[in-house]
């Protein structure tokens, strides 16, 4: 018999509810707030109202295109963290409620586990990684070196001290004065510019480590310096800017990850999170492929930022095992294992 899992994100910005029939997904919706663009960064308190305002429809809407009556759920996963805690505070009531009233199990995710899990969604054409492999997994808040051993044996081998990458994205491009989020500006610019136009130094931390917060004070001063000789140099360079910071952000992500490749001798090696859908980065897994070094995985572009999919997913592996949550169990912000 099929299992049908309703898959609930709502950890910061984006409210989202996809149906997955086994590892299949039947529908992945999400509604956006455009709100945070104005204030140059998600302000938490708008992001719950937000959350409160959309999260009902987005489920009758998903329930409606995968074609399935809410008798047919099997289970309701749906994230507890990490994230802004009004925010996953919507999504947890709204779980808590429906499995009470549909008298299902309620499972509880790892936003940052399910990122990697989306690896596993049932997708013609997309390779599933083999066990064990390391996932880089790179977003708006985290920064990860994930060796993963199984759907549910994953351990944290390196991660940043201070910034994100998805941080690092947008707080330079806030420095450029683009709206918030960054990162996919970045990246179009990026486009048609020369990534070897300027120089930013890269961080010396030890082992799997990284740390960005040096990257962006780096292009504070140095913009802030030209800036006094030329007041048009980000509008008369900002595509080799966009190309240069990129580089360096991606350099830096990709010199950690071999590092990590050699140390542990696995050449499986994957990509998750929301930077995930960065372009150079994205030609830099493709080059260690053709050079021979590494098999890589690459997520399809919806599955790369914040979606429900891959917490239906992540559901479905915690259905098997009978993994569920008690009616008390209570949401976390911050990372945990
Ligand atoms: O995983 P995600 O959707 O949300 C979090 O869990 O944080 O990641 C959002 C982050 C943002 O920092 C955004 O700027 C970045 O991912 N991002 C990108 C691109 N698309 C999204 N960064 C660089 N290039 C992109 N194409
Ligand atoms: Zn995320």
């Amino acid at each position: 018999m099929s299992i049908f899992i309703l898959g609930i994100e709502s950890s910061c910005d984006d409210t989202s509810a996809a149906v997955i029939r086994d590892r299949k997904i039947l529908a992945n919706l999400i509604a956006n707030q455009d709100i945070h663009k104005d204030f140059g960064g998600v302000v938490p308190e708008l992001a719950s109202r937000a959350h409160q305002k959309n999260i009902i429809p987005v489920i009758d809407r998903a329930l409606s295109v995968a074609n399935i009556h809410k008798k047919q759920i099997s289970a309701i996963a749906y994230t507890n963290g990490p994230g802004l805690l009004g925010s996953l505070l919507v999504g947890t009531s709204f779980a808590k409620a429906f499995a009470l009233a549909l008298h299902i199990p309620l499972i509880t995710v790892n936003h940052m586990h399910a990122h990697i899990l989306a690896h596993f969604i049932d997708d013609p054409g997309q390779e599933v990684p083999p066990f064990p492999f390391l996932c880089l997994t790179v977003s708006g808040g985290h920064t990860q070196i994930v060796l993963v051993n199984s759907h549910r044996d994953m351990k944290v081998v390196g991660q940043t001290i201070d910034d994100a990458a998805g941080e690092a994205f947008d707080k330079a491009a806030k420095i450029m004065g683009l709206p918030y989020p960054g990162g996919p500006l970045i990246d179009r610019y990026a486009g048609s510019g020369d990534p070897g136009s300027f120089r930013f130094p890269h961080p010396r931390v030890p082992g799997l480590d990284y740390s960005f917060s040096g990257l962006k004070t780096s292009i504070l001063y140095f913009l802030r310096d030209k800036l006094k000789e030329t007041p048009s140099f980000i509008q008369d360079n900002i595509h080799d800017l966009s190309a240069s910071i990129q580089q360096a952000i991606v350099d830096i992500l990709m010199h950690k990850l071999r590092l990590a490749s050699r140390q542990f001798g696995i050449r499986h090696v994957a990509m998750a999170g929301g930077v995930s859908a960065n372009s150079s980065l994205r030609k830099a897994f493709q080059q260690e492929k053709e050079k021979g070094d590494w098999e890589v995985y690459i997520p399809r572009f919806e599955y790369c930022t914040d979606n429900a999919a891959m917490i239906a997913i992540a559901g479905y592996y915690q259905y098997l095992e009978g993994d569920f949550a008690p009616q008390d169990t209570v949401p976390f912000t911050r990372y945990q294992s």
